[in-house]
C-alpha cells in the first residue's frame, strides 16, 4: 500500500517534469540534468562518490542526479555545496527546483515547506521529526563528492 502510494507520487511527479522539458532516464524512468562522472553503485555504497564537477552549479541553485538509485539533489549556497534527497518529504517534489534563500534554506516548489540545507530541518516547524534527508558532501580532485549511508532508505521503502 504504502510502496503502491510511493509509485503514484513518482509517477505524478514524472508527469510533470516531462511536461516541463525533462529528460528522463530509460532504467530509474528519473530525470537527471547531466551524466556524472564515471562511478559505480559499490563506490557509492558507504563511500564517497563523484557526481558533479566544482563550478557546474551555478550559485543559488540546485540541481538534480541519480546516484547509487537515489535521486540526489545538490546546492550551491555562497560557494558550499549541499547535498540532500531530492524527494520534498511532504509529497515527493524535486526539491532542486526549490528556491534557495539567503539564510541557508531552500523553499519547495510545491508548497513552500521550507528546509535547512546543512541538516534538513524543517524550518517552518523545527520541533517536528519530518526533515529532509541529507548527506556528506566533499570536494575532492575538482569533483563534488556525496556519501549516501547504505543504510539510506528511499521514500517508496518506508
Ligand atoms: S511537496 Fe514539498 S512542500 Fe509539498
Amino acid at each position: 500500500m504504502i510502496k503502491a502510494a510511493g509509485r503514484a507520487i513518482i509517477e505524478k511527479r514524472n508527469a510533470i517534469l516531462q511536461h516541463d522539458g525533462w529528460e528522463m532516464t530509460e532504467a530509474s524512468g528519473l530525470p537527471f540534468e547531466e551524466t556524472p562522472p564515471s562511478s559505480t553503485d559499490s563506490e557509492a555504497m558507504g563511500g564517497f562518490v563523484a557526481v558533479a564537477k566544482v563550478g557546474t552549479i551555478p550559485e543559488g541553485q540546485g540541481r538534480s542526479f541519480v546516484v547509487a538509485g537515489r535521486q540526489i539533489a545538490i546546492f550551491c549556497r555562497a560557494g558550499e555545496y549541499f547535498a540532500t534527497s531530492d524527494f520534498c518529504p511532504h509529497m515527493g517534489a524535486p526539491i532542486a527546483d526549490g528556491y534557495v534563500d539567503v539564510d541557508g534554506g531552500v523553499v519547495c516548489p510545491w508548497h513552500a515547506w521550507k528546509f535547512r540545507l546543512s541538516d534538513g530541518c524543517w524550518l517552518d516547524n523545527p520541533k517536528s521529526k519530518t526533515r529532509l534527508e541529507c548527506f556528506p558532501v566533499r570536494i575532492h580532485e575538482g569533483n563534488i563528492e556525496i556519501a549516501i549511508p547504505q543504510t539510506a532508505t528511499t521514500p517508496h521503502d518506508e
